[in-house]
């Protein structure tokens, strides 16, 4: 411990509830002047029982920064907060609590990547508190910025989301944020969005609860409640038992795959890894969107096995990225030609629970099941077709799909067209085929079906 760290007491009272806690607490001050480097030699402040850090975090390759909050005690640790702007910072990088009481991230050039504003100017100290949060603090100890008010993807026990503030689903490397929470500026509802950073759309909600005149989203030991003006409360998650103790973390995240959980991890057990206690919402793979690709990518379909949600290949498709499982799927093999009768050389395999729903390009009612599929084998511009036994109906499908889905909900099949006489293959994220990676026109004219003979 540096000797020119002492013991300051910080009251904290967030906001009333939820963690308006009247025990000060303890906490190693951060001088004005002080710095981090990403190269070293201090890269981070630790809290005083080193359970956070605030600081830089590599990512991915250890060439790259995140200027980040992270559980220093897990295995791996787990970030809960990162400054906005520029995602991470490649190579060396400096943080400085400046003179003037802000806190300003620099590149190796000097630029000015991040900082702290609208903060004033008689800042003393900054602190990294042992519930998570980086404060800076006036000479009272009263707090000027903190990053409990500016969360990303995670709330940590006592943290809360006022009206109009939202948590943005992260993914780490690349910026996309796919989803966020967003308690509404009027408190009359909190919902889950599906976004996009490209014009600031806003796809549409996938979970909803109504409230009046909520004043904050509060994470609590026993779970999230939503509090209402009049002091009611609603419980988003329902309380267990596994959190009441002080022998856990404890994080509740929006994930890059559009759920919110809540998490454990015991205190003792580095390598544990986190546990889901709660999450919303239950049944993420009935969304629909009119437009966009849905909650999975374009040509994919969503699976829920309990809290866990992959979105995976029909057979003989793979992903684009293998990194990025929700970024949609490429058909590996040359479509059908419109040139010349193929008909001869595609077949279509079933995919019982599976549906693509919306943006059906044709209809017919009642149809016998053989009969739909042969209406697509026949149609170089028909992908698949979508039959519900119950009814006779059947849909046809063109590239790209969307929306797409499996589960006991769907009572439809999905038949997919592919090239005849492949070995059956699974899609991929079935735990099944490794095809190789083929480059496929997307063309419907193609003089003739290239095989993908590059299996492993
Ligand atoms: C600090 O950041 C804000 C936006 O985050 C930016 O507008 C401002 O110019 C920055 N200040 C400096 C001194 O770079
Ligand atoms: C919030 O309430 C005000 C006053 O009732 C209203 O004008 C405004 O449109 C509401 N904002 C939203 C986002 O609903
Ligand atoms: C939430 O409430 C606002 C009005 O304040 C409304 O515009 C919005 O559509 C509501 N969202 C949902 C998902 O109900
Ligand atoms: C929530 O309120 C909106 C109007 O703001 C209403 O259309 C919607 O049906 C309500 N949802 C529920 C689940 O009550
Ligand atoms: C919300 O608060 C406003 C003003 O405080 C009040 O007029 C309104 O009736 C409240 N709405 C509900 C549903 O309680
Ligand atoms: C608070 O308001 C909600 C919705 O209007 C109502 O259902 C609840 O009974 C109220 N609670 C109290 C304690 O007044
Ligand atoms: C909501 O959570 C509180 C605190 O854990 C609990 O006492 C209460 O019984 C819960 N209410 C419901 C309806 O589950
Ligand atoms: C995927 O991740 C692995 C290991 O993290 C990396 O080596 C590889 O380059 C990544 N691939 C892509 C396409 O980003
Ligand atoms: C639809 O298919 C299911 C499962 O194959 C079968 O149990 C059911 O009898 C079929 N319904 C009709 C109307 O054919």
């Amino acid at each position: 411990m540096s000797s020119s760290s002492f013991l300051f007491l910080i009251q904290i009272c967030v906001i009333m509830l939820c963690s308006c806690s009247m025990e000060a607490r303890r906490s190693h001050n951060i001088i004005l002047g002080s710095t981090l480097s990403s190269f070293g030699p201090q890269t981070s402040w630790l809290s005083p029982s080193g359970d956070f850090a605030f600081g830089f975090h590599p990512v991915v390759d250890n060439r790259r920064f995140l200027l980040a909050i992270w559980f220093d005690k897990t295995d791996p640790k787990t970030v809960v907060w990162s400054a906005e702007a520029e995602r991470s910072v490649t190579g060396e990088a400096t943080l400085e609590l400046k003179t003037d009481g802000r806190l300003v991230l620099t590149d190796a050039q000097n630029r000015v990547l991040w900082n702290t504003t609208g903060v004033s100017d008689d800042v003393s100290h900054a602190a990294m508190l042992d519930d998570g949060n980086f404060v800076l603090a006036g000479p009272d100890g009263s707090l000027r910025w903190q990053s409990f008010e500016h969360p990303t993807d995670t709330l940590l026990p006592g943290q809360s989301l006022l009206p109009g503030n939202k948590l943005q689903s992260m993914d780490t490397g690349k910026s996309d944020k796919r989803f966020e929470l967003l308690l509404d500026i009027n408190g009359s509802n909190l919902s889950l969005y599906a976004i996009t950073l490209q014009s600031d759309t806003s796809y549409g909600f996938y979970w909803s609860v109504n409230t009046s005149n909520a004043t904050q989203l509060c994470f609590q030991q026993s779970g999230l409640r939503l509090v209402q003006m009049n002091e009611s409360v609603i419980n988003i998650t329902s309380p267990s038992t596994e959190t009441e103790t002080d022998k856990v973390y404890q994080r509740a995240t929006l994930g890059d795959d559009g759920v919110f959980r809540h998490y454990v991890h015991p205190k003792n057990k580095a390598t544990m890894g986190w546990k889901t206690v709660a999450f919303v919402p239950e049944e993420i793979c009935q969304s629909v969107f009119t437009y966009g690709s849905g909650i999975c990518g374009f040509n994919s379909y969503c699976k829920r096995d309990n809290e866990n949600v992959e979105c995976k290949c029909p057979p003989q498709f793979s992903y684009f990225d293998h990194n990025r499982t929700f970024g949609g799927c490429k058909q590996d093999f040359s479509s059908q030609s419109c040139n010349v009768d193929e008909s001869s050389m595609f077949e279509l395999q079933a995919m019982v629970n599976v549906d693509w729903p919306l943006s059906a390009y044709d209809h017919f009612q009642p149809m016998k099941e053989e009969d739909c599929k042969e209406v697509c084998l026949i149609d170089c511009l028909c992908a698949a077709v979508i039959f519900w036994n119950s009814t006779g109906d059947c849909w046809k499908k063109r590239h790209p799909m969307s929306n797409g889905r499996s589960g006991g909900f769907v009572d439809r099949t999905a038949y997919i067209k592919i090239p005849k006489g492949e070995e059956e293959g699974e899609g991929e994220g079935e735990g099944g085929s490794s095809l190789a990676v083929v480059a496929t026109s997307w063309g419907y004219v193609m003089p003739q079906i290239v095989v993908p003979n590059a299996k492993k």
